[in-house]
């Protein structure tokens, strides 16, 4: 089966600080890297990684030509990728000696994507292969209801988490990815527990404590406990084990299987500092030890 992601590309720049910087601070960085990213990016380089094939489906600007080669380096197919006339999405982005994190969002050409971008790209896909999407492009809603038409298994990650964008696109969804706290946020806001929103599978990530999953059939909960690693940089460790967990349920792994596997490459991920470029590959993730 195939991976169809509607995904933000962005230029990552990465700044090394002593520690994030307060309201009304001045801080010098200690360095700059830049990178590709965007989650929806970061995504698709970890689902390839992972050894599924994976369609993106996105935009850049003018500016972006590089980060549309650069996903094809890595084997991400690139053909419903559209060059907008708004520049190319950007983060900016703060991490501090521990590895957390503050991100600035310039959305750019991720929020130009049209119905006949979305009609055109899942017009290839087939009935059972996977849809994601997360919170960083346009055109969520309209590609959640024609992959469900369609018959793809259509899986959100709540990143960065809206209360009415996960609602928009509720009705069509067979997995939920999201953190502790935005699935306390999304209760209020619906008036449901996680097992209650009709999706089949819904995966709740718990930090250091791990993640667990809820059938949404059954009710049964079931936890993988997180692994133990020292973090340097924990940008993109999110979006790497969803795309490793979404890589497992295409490549048949049941999802107990799917969440032990994203949790090692999302561990080995913090340990690294940057976004796409460095996610693990399934042989690094296979032979690392914690
Ligand atoms: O989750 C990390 C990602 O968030 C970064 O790559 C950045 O581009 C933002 O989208």
């Amino acid at each position: 089966m195939a991976i169809w992601n509607l995904g933000s590309i962005n230029a990552d720049m990465v700044y090394a600080m002593p520690h994030l910087p307060a309201a009304g601070e001045t801080l010098a960085a200690r360095s700059l890297d830049r990178f590709l990213g965007g989650k929806g990016a970061n995504m698709s380089v970890a689902a390839t990684r992972a050894g599924s094939s994976v369609n993106h489906i996105g935009a850049v600007g003018p500016d972006g030509e590089w980060a549309v080669e650069r996903l094809k380096a890595y084997g991400v197919g690139t053909s419903h990728i559209v060059q907008a006339v708004t520049p190319t999405g950007h983060a900016i982005i703060a991490v501090e000696p521990e590895g957390e994190n503050q991100i600035i969002l310039f959305p750019g050409a991720n929020r130009a994507l049209s119905q006949d971008q979305v009609d055109r790209a899942l017009s290839q896909a087939s009935a059972g292969d996977i849809l994601v999407m997360q919170n960083e492009t346009s055109m969520q809603a309209e590609a959640a209801r024609l992959g469900r038409q369609k018959g793809l298994r259509v899986c959100y990650a709540a990143a960065p988490f809206n209360a009415d964008a996960v609602q928009a696109v509720l009705p069509y969804l067979d997995f939920l990815i999201l953190n502790e706290i935005e699935a306390q946020q999304l209760a209020q806001a619906t008036g449901k527990q996680p097992g209650e929103l009709g999706i089949k599978d819904v995966i709740i990530t718990l930090g250091a404590k791990g993640a667990r999953h809820i059938d949404g059939d059954t009710g049964a909960v079931s936890d993988v406990p997180a692994l133990p690693v020292t973090p340097v940089d924990t940008t993109g460790a999110g979006d790497t084990f969803t795309g490793y967990v979404l890589s497992g349920l295409d490549l048949g792994l049941t999802v107990a299987e799917a969440m032990e596997q994203a949790s090692r490459a999302g561990a080995l991920m913090v340990t690294r500092r940057g976004t796409a470029d460095v996610i693990p590959d399934l042989k690094e993730v296979q032979a690392a030890r914690f």
